[in-house]
């Protein structure tokens, strides 16, 4: 291959490993409500996807993240579980009576500058702030609130309007006067749900007591918050909402400043701070002061929207896919503080990772204090010579975790502290004398690891330290527990990371089979649980006896070993008994498993422990044989005969043959009159080729077979 094709081959790669990485993290935003990716890390992602797909064209998917906004609508989960009550499941799916799309966003005056000159000249512009909650579409029928939708697809939402109507800032009827302009009898406004910052504390410092998993910002806990399915405990965790853009036919006034502020007479919650600008120097003024007065105010922003004030214009201008050509947001950059870091400790996590975290002098940052966050792993510390007692830079992006960014340049480190910098004897400082050796030794990361005192390894290729101890390792043991109840693995409700901790901490479970020996009196003799907590702990146990075999293995916490890919596995070896057996080349020939994931596979199941946990599972009566309706995905190809025929770019031929079979065809080996299609990929047989015009049997490209199972 030239080096022009490889170049062209790898970025293909990128464009499709962008496009997957985007997607997920989609879903963890908008679904699961635990970011992973701060915004404007997805930004540059989506900017890096949007300039490949330019590139290559003919990769065009209608499915790309570039292509849609992202999806608060959940994927069903099979299992019913007292989780589910919990999630978005159970409303009402509607159409949206005008699309709900999103904002392409700026970060600097210059892009602003750019959005600007694309607009006709002495353009007026409202600057509002951006609400950081999650967007909601409210219906007014004859003055009445009927639906509340979320944003859902951008398409079609969820109508949670029974949760809607427990926010006092929402009017469940227009004003008298209100109604009486409104000739059609509809009314859309659309705003911005959120929970203030006080209500946020109040509820994560609840879910901490509790054992569950906190909220990374308000943002989140709104989201997490409107999908409950019992309104009275919506009630009770005092959502807001400030609206911002009215929708319908025959409206009052031309320009969006003047609607809002009718709104606002009609008891909508407007906010103060719309302004309207004529010039960049007056957005860039309004910015400036907003980044810094938005740290008073009671709810999150994370930006300025800009509005094209003149709806006339706005019409004019209207939408691309995605977004309004009308309208922008500026993102303010992410939150920065300095402070001392006072220590570095290392934390094990469930795949034995080993990762640094900063302890620091406590510092106010988006609102919350932090006093701890991640140091990333030892490159990073090395790169850019960290040491205890150094002034960093600490940033909140999206995620739960902060992290340190940068360190304060040598000037500005205290020098009282300078002579600590040795990793050897830190805690002698400033009071224990330094020899020059200790002086310069450089940074140490620890050689056994601080929770089981196992050596540390680390992969070639790798940045982070692991501990090769899986089976004796405390918070290895724990993690993998967690990692087996968790939603999308076993689904048992009840066991938060407290409680298995507590059992742990008893001997009750030392491994992830153990969850299904224990019993009634175990649980409920336990601080804190009881009787009632028992008897859900175990209904959940009990339930998670029909989970599928796909997220059993996925359950299992084999390394590497995700959801999706999972799920492929599954579909290949329908029981763990094929694949205990599985040979490496048969695992890499499914889409996903490389060589590493099948070396983890191999791995696993050439360990006696593992065997032994696998055979207790067994025993348990957990489901290690895919039930045929798992395979059984669609029947859209009930009643075909395919034949497949020549070299294929997206999955394998035995790929191909699962899929027809999953989706209810058959396939066939030779073309005669009965074949329905052919499969056909690069450089098909030209017998085969002459063989299937002449009787008129189609052939259909690999995309389009995809595409016709995607619709
Ligand atoms: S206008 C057609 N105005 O930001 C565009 N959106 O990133 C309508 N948001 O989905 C949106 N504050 O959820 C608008 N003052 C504001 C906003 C705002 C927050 C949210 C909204 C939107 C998202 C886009």
């Amino acid at each position: 291959m030239d080096l022009f094709s490889q170049i062209e081959s790898t970025e293909r790669e990128e464009l499709l490993a962008l496009r997957k990485e985007l997607a997920e993290a989609n879903y963890k935003y908008y679904v699961e409500n635990t970011p992973t990716l701060s915004d404007y890390e997805f930004d540059q992602k989506m900017k890096r996807l949007e300039e490949l797909e330019k590139a290559y064209p003919e990769m065009y998917d209608a499915n790309s993240p570039t292509q849609k906004v992202g999806s608060d609508i959940e994927e069903p989960t099979p299992t019913p579980s007292l989780k589910g009550r919990e999630k978005g499941k159970g409303f009402a799916q509607v159409a949206h009576k005008y699309p709900m799309l999103s904002l392409s966003n700026s970060y600097s005056r210059e892009e602003i500058a750019d959005w600007i000159s694309k607009l006709p000249a002495g353009v007026e512009i409202v600057c509002e702030l951006k609400f950081d909650g999650l967007s909601i579409s409210l219906w007014y029928e004859n003055g009445i609130l009927t639906k509340a939708l979320t944003r859902g697809d951008g398409v079609k939402g969820d109508n949670v309007v029974e949760n809607i109507k427990t926010i006092a800032a929402i009017p469940q009827r227009l004003s008298d006067i209100g109604y009486r302009v409104l000739d059609t009898g509809f009314l859309e406004l659309r705003g911005e749900v959120l929970l203030p910052w006080e209500a946020f504390e109040r509820l994560n410092k609840e879910r901490e007591a509790e054992g569950e998993a906190l909220f990374a910002n308000p943002r989140n806990a709104a989201s997490g918050t409107l999908k409950l399915q019992d309104s009275g405990e919506v009630a009770k965790r005092g959502l807001d909402c400030y609206l911002y853009y009215m929708l319908g036919d025959n409206l009052p006034a031309g320009t969006h400043f003047d609607r809002l502020q009718i709104a606002k007479q009609w008891g909508f919650k407007i906010s103060d701070a719309i302004k309207v600008c004529r010039n960049l120097d007056e957005v860039m003024a309004y910015i400036a002061y907003w980044d810094i007065e938005r740290k008073n105010l009671p709810v999150a922003t994370d930006g300025i929207v800009l509005k094209v004030n003149n709806l006339a214009q706005q019409e004019e201008l209207g939408f691309t896919a995605k977004s309004p050509r009308w309208a922008i947001a500026y993102k303010f950059p992410a939150e920065k503080q300095l402070t001392r870091l006072n220590a570095i400790t290392y934390q094990v996590g469930r795949t034995g990772v080993v990762t640094p975290v900063a302890n620091l002098e406590p510092v106010q940052l988006s609102g919350t204090t932090v006093q701890r966050a991640t140091l990333h792993n030892e490159d990073f510390i090395r790169q850019l010579d960290i040491r205890e007692g150094d002034m960093v830079w600490v940033e909140k992006g999206g995620e739960i975790i902060p992290k340190i960014v940068g360190k304060e340049n040598a000037n500005a480190v205290d020098r009282a502290v300078a002579p600590c910098r040795s990793a050897q004897a830190p805690v002698d400082c400033p009071t224990g004398l330094k020899t020059a050796e200790l002086f310069d030794t450089g940074y140490m990361f620890p050689t056994h690891c601080p929770e089981c005192g196992a050596e540390l390894v680390r992969v070639e290729g790798e940045a982070a330290w692991r501990c090769p101890n899986e089976t004796g390792c405390p918070p290895q043991i724990k993690g993998k527990i967690e990692h087996f109840v968790s939603r999308k693995a076993m689904n048992i409700d009840g066991l938060g990371s407290e409680t298995i901790d507590l059992l742990y901490s008893q001997g009750l479970i030392k491994d992830i089979a153990d969850i299904y020996r224990l019993t009634q009196d175990d649980i409920a003799k336990q601080e804190r649980l009881g009787e009632k907590s028992a008897q859900n702990i175990l209904a959940g146990i009990e339930q998670s006896k029909q989970v599928p075999w796909a997220r059993v293995l996925f359950a299992l916490g084999i390394r590497m070993v995700g959801e999706t890919t999972a799920k492929k596995i599954a579909r290949r070896f329908t029981t763990i008994e094929q694949l205990k057996q599985a040979s490496t080349d048969q695992l890499i020939a499914i889409d996903d498993v490389g060589e590493q994931i099948a070396q983890n596979i191999i791995a696993y199941f050439n360990d006696e422990n593992n065997l032994n946990i696998v055979n207790r599972l067994h025993e348990a009566g957990l489901q290690m044989v895919s039930q045929d309706e798992e395979l059984q995905l669609s029947t859209k190809l009930a009643g075909k005969n395919i034949v497949i025929s020549g070299v294929f770019s997206q999955h394998s031929r035995d790929e191909y043959k699962q899929m027809i079979e999953a989706h209810g065809g058959k396939n066939v080996g030779s073309i005669s009159k009965k074949t329905s299609f052919v499969l056909a990929g690069d450089n098909m047989g030209p017998e085969k080729r002459k063989k299937a015009e002449s009787i008129g049997i189609p052939l259909v490209s690999e995309e389009d077979f995809l595409a016709m199972l995607e619709a």
